[in-house]
Order: C-alpha cells, then structure tokens, then sequence
C-alpha cells in the first residue's frame, strides 16, 4: 500500500462533474461533491496547492425551455438556477476554488479554441446524418438502440432525423484509448468499471461522435467557431470545463499556475462512458496530456432506484443538514457504503450512524476525557511521566495508511483506520479506569499519564477526521490546541507529544447529541401481577421458606437480558439516579440509583445485565423502561456485568 499524497507532496486537481443547472441538487449531487472536498482538504492539509473545481451545465435545449416557460432570459434563468447548488455547497463547507459556469464568456472562448483546433488539424468533419433523435435527451440513437420507437433512456418517443452535421473522428482513437487504459491501470477506477470500459472497447468498434447541433433546433449553445448554423453538443461544452477552468481565471485559479492535468475527475457511474472515452479521445486529439485517474462512484437508490428529481424518490440534502448538521451527513455518505458501489439511502441508518458512531464512540470519547480533564486537573493538561508507545504508534501509523486509501478513493477504509484509534482510546479508558487511579489519589504519575494521552490521542482524531467533518473537528482541535486546524501542516503536526502541557482549555459539550428514536416499548410483561392488599408484603404473608423458593416458571417470567450502556448522565436534583441508554438489542432508557457507587463516564460502554419486562415506571419524572441488576454488601453496590464480551440484547437464563 503506497500513499501519493506523502510521496508526491504537490499539486493535486480535484473535480466534480459540473451539474445540470436545472436540477435541484440532491443528495446524489452532495455526494461526488462531498467526496471531492475531502480529498481536497486533506490535500491542503498535507501540504499539497490544491485546485478543486466545481459548477454548473447550463446548455442545451432543456435549459433553453424552462427559462422560456418561467419567463425569463436563459441567463437570468441559470444566474438564479445554479445558486441552489452554489448554496448547498457553502451549507456543506465545501471548499471548492473555483466555481465554473458554462454560460461563463471565457468559458465559451476556450471551447471554440479547441473546435478550430480540430478542424483545422482535419479531427473534424462534416456529414449526413440520419438517426433517431430524442429531444429530452438532446441526443442520438441508433436503430439499434431504440426500444419500440422509444428512447431507451428516458422512455420517450424519439424522431427520426436526417441532417447534415459535424463529426468528432472519435474511432480514430480507438486503440490508443485500450493500449492508455490497459497501461495505465489506475487511469480508470474502480477496477470494476475499468474492466466495463475496456469490454465495451473489446465488443465495440469505436464510433465518430456528433457533435453539432443545428442552430435553428438547438439555440441555446456554444456556436461552432467555423459554421454559424451550428452549436455544439452539450457534451463536448460541458467535459472541456475541467480543462478550460484552468486556462483562464475563474476566480482562485487560473493562468497561475499550471493546472492540467487533473489529479481526478470524481464523477458518477452514469456518466463514465463520456469521461473515460469521450473525453479522453478529445484530448488525445488535442495533443493535450489525459487526466491521471477517473474514478466512477456507484449510485444513491431510494425505493429501488436511482435517486433523481424526476423519479420523486430524492432525498433533499438542505432538509438532512438543518436537522443534523452537514459533518453528520458527510459522514455518513462516505463511512455507510464503499465509494464505487451503489448504496441505499435510509433515514434509520443515518441515525443508526449518529448515534453508534458519532455520539457514542466519538462524541463519548471526547465528554469523557474532557470531563475527566475538568475533574482531575481543573481543566490543565497534565504533564505525562511516560510516553504510551502502542498508542504512540498506533496514532502516528494512521496516517500513511490514510494516504494510502484516499489516494485509492477508499474513503471507508480510511474511516475504518481512523476508528481503530477512536476504539482503542475508549478501550484505554475503561483499562486504566481514571476514576481508580484518582480514587487511589494517584494523580501523580499515571492519570497524568492517562489523561494527557486521551488528549494528545484526540487531537489525532480531530486532525485525521477534519477532511470529513470539517466543522466539529476544527472546533474539537481549536479546543484541544487553541490553533487553527485549516492551518496545520499535517505530516509535521501528526507527532505524538505535541499537546501543550499545562494548557487551561475549556470542557467540551457533547459534539453530536444523541438522536432520541422512538424506542421500541420494552415487551410487555409478560404475568400479571397478583393485587396485593395495601400494607402487605409477600414476606408477611408466606412464611420465609416458601416464598424464597420460586418454581422455574416463575423465574421464566422474569426476562433477564444483557444490555450495553451507551450514555449515562446524572438526573438532575438527584445525587442517586442516572439516566442510562442502554442497547438491548433495542434501544431502551434506563434510571439506576447507582449515582453513588459509579461516576456516570466509567459506566459508558459496560454490559450489564437488565430486566426487561418489567413495568415502565418513572424515578423522579424520568421514565425508566427496565432495572438494572447490582448486588450489594456493606462495602457498597457492584454491577452484575458479564465474563467476555456479549453481543447486546442476549438472554440471560
Ligand atoms: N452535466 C452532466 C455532467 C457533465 S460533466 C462534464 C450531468 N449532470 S447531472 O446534474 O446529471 O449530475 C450528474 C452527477 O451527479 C453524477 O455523475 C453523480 O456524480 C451525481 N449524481 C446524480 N444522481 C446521483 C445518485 N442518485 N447517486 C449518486 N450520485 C449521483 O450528468
């Protein structure tokens, strides 16, 4: 496994496709544009000049029409249009350079460069033409291709049209593209969709690509620079932006440095086959180096199928970043499905993230070890007497593997590494037990130790999780160093032992509150209880002997289950009682009058053993849906935990 980023240490070109501007951005937009801004950002963070492009496709015929029937002039329809994207990227904190419109002049000049170009250098040609042509889809097909007069790709009804137009000798390229892809192994990814292109290369003899339109039918375009009647085809428009954005100064970029070529193009599997041979069969006729890598990313499906505005089955990204915040989303986009396969979108499993990952292991980590912090040391990070070695190297090993995996565009297998350090330092809590050593009023020597390394191990987290939580992360690492995340040169600042000592720093509120989900009601007792007569007890009414000895079917009655403690916080106005959430194999709340045997942070993460059904009844106002089992003695209570690890939710009998 080989990181780039650390080897190369330089420029790094990042792009998204540029989305149709008539879209409302979704989800699926979110995606190819999050996934971009990460590998952005943890470039900077290496030390890399990044150039990261984003924007809007605002030709063609659809564009033309909706502007018409709402009124307005197809450039105050796109000004207004493309904002919707533009606003979603700021609520999401992407960090794109550039922002590039195809409507844009410059833009426009650049194309119509590269078409003389090709005609002069004789790459383009004038034909008849016959085919069936679908309006919706602005394109051609051939009899071939079309499914009982039918467009086989939106459905509807193509024409048959006999014109004369201009042709991209495409076919030229047909083997130079095989022997580029086949050498070059990484030019297309996944390898899925590298070996889908070079089958489609193997079966198919490469076609000439048409690339006009005529004027009179499709007004909304780039002019062809040699034949006035004609426009350009959306295609050949659109994919010249990555290269024409860099050729003039769209704002943060431009003509100062040499930007082609792009380090990636990030788009998704629906539009690979224009990338990986339109666009590359372009500019080898142009002379013009290929971009190094193309990565094809599956799909978002709701209900079965893509997710799109046409289909109605989108999810809205704005609606999901106001109710829980933009890091959670960007998150959950790159942890929940591997980045090229397709994955479906769930609002359960969104929350399932949040709260597992987020509030628990993470958002846990970080209110425990500050509140320990706050405990021990009133809030001043303690000086270590030792270095933790495994720790140590564990934290800084993380990085190059990172590397590794964003170069590959594994974004979950880097999350997975990152996670590793974020379960071994809730592990290292519940090994040392902090609440022991200051019990023991060691707070000297080890839980100066311990504390600082839960510190120093979460500064770690918030500089490796930056690039995909932007905001809590910066906010986290501000906490913890009082610098300036954005700012920090990552190969350097990843050295264990760089936390201040003797830095005052605040506590930290919870980063990702939970999400209350309804929790399932506990199952329903399942004996009804015998009335008793007030004032009475089972004791006075048996004799000792009797009622201590149960038949078994009694005790079957009594639903004895492990259960994982996930939060625990104090309830107000009692010195007793905490509120425990606990996972029994579903989620459930808990009120335990342990308050004075256990500090509610070294609860987090025990199993323990509950009763399941019993009666939900409520402790001073706050409903309690089951007991947990202690056993007690004149030194105090104990937790009835279990000997290995269990999953959640097991019976106990
Ligand atoms: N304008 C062209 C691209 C030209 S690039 C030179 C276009 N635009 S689009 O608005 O349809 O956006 C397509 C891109 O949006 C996809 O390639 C993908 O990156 C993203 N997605 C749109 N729907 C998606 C899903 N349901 N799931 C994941 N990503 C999807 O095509």
């Amino acid at each position: 496994m080989e990181g780039k980023f650390l080897m190369e240490g330089n420029f790094f070109y990042v792009t998204t496709p540029i989305y149709y501007v008539n879209d409302v951005p979704h989800i699926g937009h979110a995606y190819t544009t999050v996934a971009a801004d990460i590998l952005a950002r943890f470039n900077r963070l290496m030390g890399n000049a990044v150039f990261f492009l984003t924007g809007t496709d605002e030709h063609g015929q659809k564009v033309f029409k909706a502007a018409s029937d709402s009124g307005l002039s197809p450039k105050a329809h796109t000004d207004k249009l493309c904002e919707n994207f533009i606003n979603l990227w700021t609520k999401l904190d992407i960090t794109n350079d550039a922002f590039i419109r195809t409507t844009h002049p410059d833009h426009i000049k650049i194309v119509q460069e590269l078409l003389q170009r090709l005609y002069d250098k004789g790459e383009i040609v004038k034909r008849r033409y016959e085919g069936w042509y679908c309006t919706h889809d602005e394109r051609f097909w051939t009899d071939k291709d079309v499914k009982d007069g039918n467009c086989p790709d939106c459905g509807r009804a193509v024409e048959k049209i006999e014109e004369e137009n201009y042709f991209f000798l495409m076919s030229k390229y047909h083997d130079k593209l095989v022997r580029h892809i086949k050498d070059n192994p990484g030019y297309i990814m996944p390898e899925s969709r590298r070996n889908e292109v070079l089958g489609f290369l193997r079966s198919n003899t490469l076609g000439d690509l048409c690339i006009s339109r005529p004027a009179q039918r499709l007004s909304w375009g780039v002019p062809m620079p040699f034949d006035n009647n004609y426009v350009t085809y959306v295609w050949f428009d659109a994919l010249i932006n990555y290269y024409s954005a860099t050729r003039y100064p769209v704002s943060g970029a431009g003509g100062k440095m040499a930007l082609w070529p792009a380090s990636v193009h990030i788009v998704g599997k629906d539009i690979l086959t224009t990338h990986a041979v339109f666009w590359s069969a372009m500019l080898m006729a142009l002379d013009i180096p290929l971009p190094k890598r193309i990565f094809a990313h599956g799909w978002w499906i709701t209900r079965g199928q893509k997710m799109s505005k046409s289909l109605g089955n989108a999810v809205d990204p704005f609606e999901i970043i106001e109710r829980y915040g933009a890091d959670a989303l960007r998150y959950f986009l790159f942890r929940e499905v591997t980045f090229g396969l397709d994955g479906d979108f769930s609002g359960e499993a969104l929350v399932g993230r949040i709260n597992t990952d987020l509030a628990n292991d993470l958002g846990n980590l970080a209110s425990r070890s500050f509140a320990m912090l706050n405990k021990y040391f009133n809030g001043k990070i303690p000086t270590p007497d030792e270095v933790e070695i495994e720790l140590k190297g564990l934290a800084e090993g993380i990085l190059f593997k990172i590397d590794a995996h964003l170069d590959g565009l594994a974004y979950n297998k880097a999350l997975d590494e990152i996670w590793t350090l974020v379960t071994y330092l809730n592990k290292y809590i519940d090994m040392n037990k902090p609440w022991v050593l200051a019990k023991n009023n060691e707070t000297g020597g080890r839980l100066r130790t311990v504390i600082y390394s839960l510190l120093e191990g979460l500064r770690f987290v918030s500089l490796y999780l930056y690039p995909f939580m932007p905001k809590s992360m910066a906010m986290l690492y501000t906490r913890i160093t009082k610098g300036d995340i954005s700012k920090v040169n990552l190969p350097y600042v990843s050295q264990w032992g760089l936390l201040e000592k003797d830095m005052q720093i605040q506590e930290m509120e919870q980063m990702f509150p939970r999400i209350e989900t309804k929790a399932k009601p506990p199952n329903p007792p399942a004996m009804r209880q015998k009335p008793q007569a007030a004032g009475t007890s089972p004791k006075e009414e048996c004799p000792m002997n009797v009622v201590d000895i149960i038949d078994i079917a009694d005790f079957a009655k009594v639903r004895l289950k492990t259960a994982k403690i996930i939060s625990a916080e104090a309830v107000k106005g009692s010195n007793k009682l905490i509120r425990l959430t606990v996972d029994s194999g579903e989620e459930r709340q808990v009120v335990a009058g342990i308050g004075k045997h256990y500090t509610p942070e070294e609860l987090i993460g025990k199993t323990v053993v509950i009763v399941a059904n019993l009666k939900p009844a409520k402790l001073m106002g706050v409903e309690s849906q089951g007991m947990v089992l202690a056993a007690s003695d004149a030194d105090g209570l104990t937790l009835i935990t279990v000997d290995r690890e269990i999953p959640p939710g097991a019976l106990v009998k």
